[in-house]
């Protein structure tokens, strides 16, 4: 295939989508339909000592309702290099306020939500931590990352700063809500259900109910944003199953918004203390980082994580990065969009802007400098690093040269304050491990089947890009199947590792299918595209399977994708580190008497190697942007301490940004291909394009005002 750039093709669902024809997980009709809804804990930690069901069971078409002694006792768990185990069902212990306790089924919606509110079970509370530093909360270290001697160069530095940074609790509010269909037909279960990780919910929802994984089938073919919620496996799906099974009925489970936000994960409230210290010469060769984050009793969501992204982003040869969980009873944390780098990356970029501005130095001529060609936590090469290239377009985009450095020193004519920051971001660049179908028919069609979930990020567009390019064929009878267990084996698509899954594996069908029909044609030259001669030939089809790992994978990671295991390579390959980078320049206008923030102007830059897809490209971007001025300056779960739950949940008091807070996104890529990552040079791009964006406009404000905003969200009372 050619490396020229790829031609820009709307998103080939987006007709579908406006039109309303797409079928989301919770729009598929099935006869006999029952639906759930699930009763909740009232209380945040203790036990329930009396569940009633009699009043439930008497309100008009309730069929069925499903309490903890209803489900198995929880499969032993896998130890240590295990998969994470699966979601508890429904248990009298309780870990959290708002975990499921009872499931009600019913004929109709009206009446699920009747006989739930119609079951009044009784609790035994306990004594309970709910915040980061409540009384009770206990801290846990994980492991350390180090490069160098952080200690000693710490010491050695000419010039340090020294500062703690703080990234509130943030809830996932995508419009799609959590949404379960269960079918139990002919001894087999079929989950429809919005998620990123099918194969995650066919083995959790196995090993909750003591299943064989064989007899299920998992199928996820849209989702309306996943966002990293959607990724592992959710605790609802297990008991909508077991009720399909209980009833004989298809059951259905749509989570009201409120139950997500206590029963779903989350971005967990985290603080970030830094030091950062530069030689003589201004080079930064020294940082030393603790980490530490909210945590439930039992989650696993890393801390140490938080250190990934930042001891790549320049050359600084000595790092000790530490963590720790500060584990309280609340339900479990987990990935949301840029999971980790989006609160390290805040706390990092606004250090190297204090410390640039410390150093009289410019914060895009600063970080040009710090310019590195090595992981410093491995030693060995990052394939390619082009964050140079993003900062110094971005900079030519965004007019960075007309910027007065002093802050504060830019203001309209109406006193408005004007202010320039800029902040970069990196992500981990992983690729699964995948195995595809693709089978072209003298029909006139084409299926293509493989391993993916497309929630909006436009995973479609980018393959079918690859096989419109490579072969002759139908656009408008291309149908590509993913998210599907029946289909292919299915990886979990997270990380901004789905286009590094499915792509590289899709041109390597079109050149294998390319071989194939030479081979079919034997120097014949036949006239039409494929189907056409498929058909002057009388071949009904041709289906051919390809597969593909990551660099340093072999075989062994075949067999266990088909086996449903979790096996996504990198971002530390065998010989070297890939990473995707950005470069966010942000202009924002504080109002003089309300102090209000407006950010009418952004330039992003990335480097995501090479852009297969440049529409969908351009618009993760956009979306990230978007997110992280959301995060930035709107977003935060309100934690009630007297019962902890969550105070605003829902879309009227958790605050996201909308149309009217975004000015202009300029978005532009380096489009180099990454010569080591994969057979198309392409890295990740959805995680990268949110990080390092809400530090710009943190920046931007410190440029401003001259105040430093070292806790999300900024809000007008910050600036007063
Ligand atoms: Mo990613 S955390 O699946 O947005």
């Amino acid at each position: 295939m050619s490396t020229a750039p790829f031609p820009d093709r709307a998103r080939i669902d987006a007709f579908d989508k406006v039109r309303g024809a797409t079928e989301y997980a919770a729009d598929i009709q099935f006869p006999g339909l029952l639906h759930a809804m699930t009763v909740t804990a009232r209380i945040a930690k203790g036990t329930m000592t009396e569940l009633s069901t009699d009043a439930a069971m008497r309100v008009p078409g309730v069929v069925r309702v499903l309490t903890p002694d209803d489900f198995p006792p929880p499969p032993p768990t896998g130890g240590e290099d295990g998969p994470p185990p699966p979601p508890p069902t429904l248990e009298k212990r309780i870990a959290y306020r708002g975990q499921p306790v009872a499931v009600v089924v019913a004929e109709t919606l009206e009446a699920a939500i009747a006989g739930a509110e119609a079951v009044r079970p009784n609790f035994a509370d306990e004594q309970f931590s709910c915040r980061i530093d409540s009384a009770g909360a206990e801290s846990e270290s994980t492991e350390d990352w180090t490069a160098g001697d952080a200690a000693e160069a710490m010491a050695g530095a000419a010039t340090a700063i020294e500062a703690t940074y703080e990234s509130p609790t943030q809830h996932h509010n995508p419009i799609e809500l959590l949404a379960t269909t269960a079918v139990w037909a002919d001894g087999r279960l079929t989950i429809h259900e919005c998620s990123q990780g099918v194969n995650v919910t066919k083995g959790s929802v196995a090993g909750a109910l003591h299943l064989d994984p064989a007899l299920i089938d998992v199928k996820s073919a849209y989702i309306g944003g996943g966002f990293g919620q959607k990724g592992l496996a959710q605790r609802q799906t297990a008991l909508v199953a077991h009720a399909a099974m209980l009833t004989g009925r298809p059951v259905k489970l749509v989570l009201p918004r409120g139950q997500i936000f206590h029963v779903a994960t989350y971005r967990p409230n985290s603080r970030h203390r830094i030091q950062l210290g530069a030689d003589a010469t201004g080079k930064m060769v020294a940082a030393r980082y603790h980490a530490e984050h909210e945590q439930s009793r039992t989650g696993f969501f890393s801390p140490a994580e938080y250190h990934e992204s930042p001891i790549r982003m320049y050359g600084i040869e000595n790092y000790l990065g530490t963590a720790a969980n500060i584990r309280i009873d609340r339900q479990a944390p987990g990935y949301m969009r840029a999971p980790h780098p989006q609160a390290s990356c805040f706390a990092f970029e606004s250090a190297v802007d204090e410390l640039a501005y410390k150093l009289d130095r410019d914060p895009v001529a600063f970080r040009i400098e710090n310019d590195t060609k090595v992981d410093p936590k491995t030693g060995h090469p990052l394939s390619s690093r082009l964050l140079n290239e993003c900062l110094t377009e971005g900079a030519r985009r965004f007019g960075w040269s007309r910027r007065s450095a002093a802050p504060g020193s830019m203001t309209a004519s109406d006193g408005t304050q004007i202010g320039w920051g800029v902040a970069a971001g990196c992500y981990p660049s992983m690729m699964p491990p995948a195995i595809a179908t693709l089978r072209i028919g003298a029909n006139g069609s084409t299926r293509f089947a493989t391993s993916g979930h497309e929630m909006g990020q436009g995973i479609r567009t980018a393959i079918a890009a690859v096989l419109l390019e490579g072969l002759d064929i139908n656009a408008d009878k291309l149908d590509i199947v993913i998210g599907d267990t029946t289909a292919a084996p299915q990886h979990m698509t997270a990380g901004s590792w789905g286009t590094a899954g499915a792509v590289p594996v899709a041109a390597k069908a079109v050149e294998r299918m390319r071989a194939a029909v030479s081979e079919l044609l034997a120097g014949r030259t036949v006239a039409g595209n494929l189907h056409r001669q498929l058909a002057t030939v009388r071949r009904p089809y041709i289906e051919i399977e390809v597969s593909q790992v990551g660099a340093g994978q072999n075989d062994d990671a075949l067999a266990q994708l088909r086996e449903g295991g979790f096996v996504v390579a990198g971002p530390e390959y065998p010989e070297f580190t890939t990473m995707s980078y950005i470069a966010h320049f942000v202009e924002v206008h504080i109002e003089l008497h309300t102090r209000r923030i407006r950010m009418p102007r952004v330039v992003s830059i990335a480097d995501c190697g090479r852009v297969i897809s440049p529409r969908t490209a351009a618009s993760q971007v956009r979306g990230g942007v978007v997110w992280a001025f959301s995060a930035a300056l709107r977003e935060a779960t309100e934690i009630d301490r007297r019962y902890g739950g969550y105070l605003n949940n829902d879309l009227a008091d958790y605050v996201v940004a909308v149309n009217a807070d975004i000015g202009e996104i300029e978005v532009g890529f380096v489009d180099q291909p990454d010569p080591l990552a994969n057979s198309m040079g392409l890295k990740g791009l959805g995680e990268v394009a949110m990080v390092g964006a809400s530090p710009a406009i943190a920046n931007a404000i410190f440029h401003a005002t001259g105040k430093r905003m070292r806790e999300l969200p900024i809000r007008i009372e910050h600036l007063l």
